[in-house]
């Protein structure tokens, strides 16, 4: 029988301190759609199935509250339980039922390098998923610094089922399902946040999504350009809490026969950072804010 595996990134919970303007900023420039609220925090859906795929926080400092990763059943999420045991993660809270929106059941962890990941399997699903122009669908990956890349994407390999897609000089890339890469690490001092990238329908959605973030003050940071690995277009933001988010399409889409290619095959022409050559930046502001979200110390939700 094949090891269990997570099969998605379904949703980051992030710590905001001015709830009421981070929501404003997701609902009404970002382009999510609000769907449940408490006094403490909001959630906010794509056009996707999933119930939510972004959740603010009220906290004092912005933070990364946890990565929330979908399993295909509770069985799967037991046994990825059990294999989590003896594996260098720390349990925050056992298999159980999530009592918050969307619901689900799952079991939280903390990973060697002190990550807090949730596995949901479960969950609740929108029966009106459809592709709408100029609206994020989902999360498409979450880019996370890591003091030792590879003992990470070992860990992740093993206790969560991903497997190395790609690797370049600055990057390891992990897939899950038909997305070429769902999380990737970076070089960084510890467990943080890098960036959170959402899925645009096409090319044209990027781009009016990036007028519509200069619009609102938030001027690209890094983009438009085409990536390698993953072959996704790409245009980066700092938003309001200082955190990196990116609009994205056309990500490849990849099965069992993708050739997994190394840095010695990524590589650009000097001068070079993606396929098509214009983007502005990455600024100097951009990478600043890759490394400021730091995991919380408190991962209850
Ligand atoms: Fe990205």
């Amino acid at each position: 029988m094949a090891k269990a595996a997570v099969d998605g990134v379904r949703s980051v919970a992030l710590g905001v301190p001015d709830l009421k303007a981070s929501a404003a900023f997701y609902a009404n420039v970002w382009h999510l759609d609000r769907v449940a609220a408490t006094a403490e925090a909001a959630y906010f859906r794509g056009t996707g199935a999933y119930h939510h795929i972004l959740s603010l926080h009220r906290r004092p400092r912005p933070e990364l509250i946890s990565l929330d990763l979908t399993a295909p059943d509770r069985a799967a999420v037991e046994a990825i339980h059990a294999a989590s045991r003896g594996s260098g993660a720390a349990e925050i809270a056992a298999p159980a039922v999530l009592a918050e929106p969307g619901g689900g059941y799952c079991f939280a962890f903390r990973d060697p390098e002190g990550r807090a990941i949730r596995v949901i399997a479960g969950d609740a699903r929108h029966g009106d998923a459809a592709p709408r122009p100029d609206r994020p669908s989902k999360i498409t990956h979450v880019v996370l610094n890591s003091r030792d890349r590879r003992a990470a994407t070992a860990f992740f390999c093993d206790a969560l089922g991903f497997r190395l897609i790609d690797e370049t000089r600055a990057l390891t890339f992990l897939n899950c399902n038909e997305d070429h890469h769902s999380i990737a690490f970076a070089d960084g001092e510890g467990a943080s946040l890098h960036h959170i990238a959402f899925e645009m329908v096409d090319i044209d959605s990027v781009m009016r999504g990036a007028g519509r973030m200069r619009d609102a003050g938030f001027g690209i940071e890094w983009g438009v350009g085409r990536h390698g690995p993953g072959d996704n277009v790409f245009a980066y933001f700092v938003g309001p809490n200082d955190e990196v988010i990116e609009y994205t399409a056309e990500v490849e889409q990849v099965d069992a026969s993708y050739r997994v290619r190394g840095p010695a095959e990524w590589t650009w022409p000097p001068g070079r950072l993606d396929h098509w050559g214009i983007a502005v930046g990455p600024t100097d502001r951009l990478k600043a804010a890759q490394k400021k979200l730091r995991f919380a110390a408190s991962a209850t939700v």
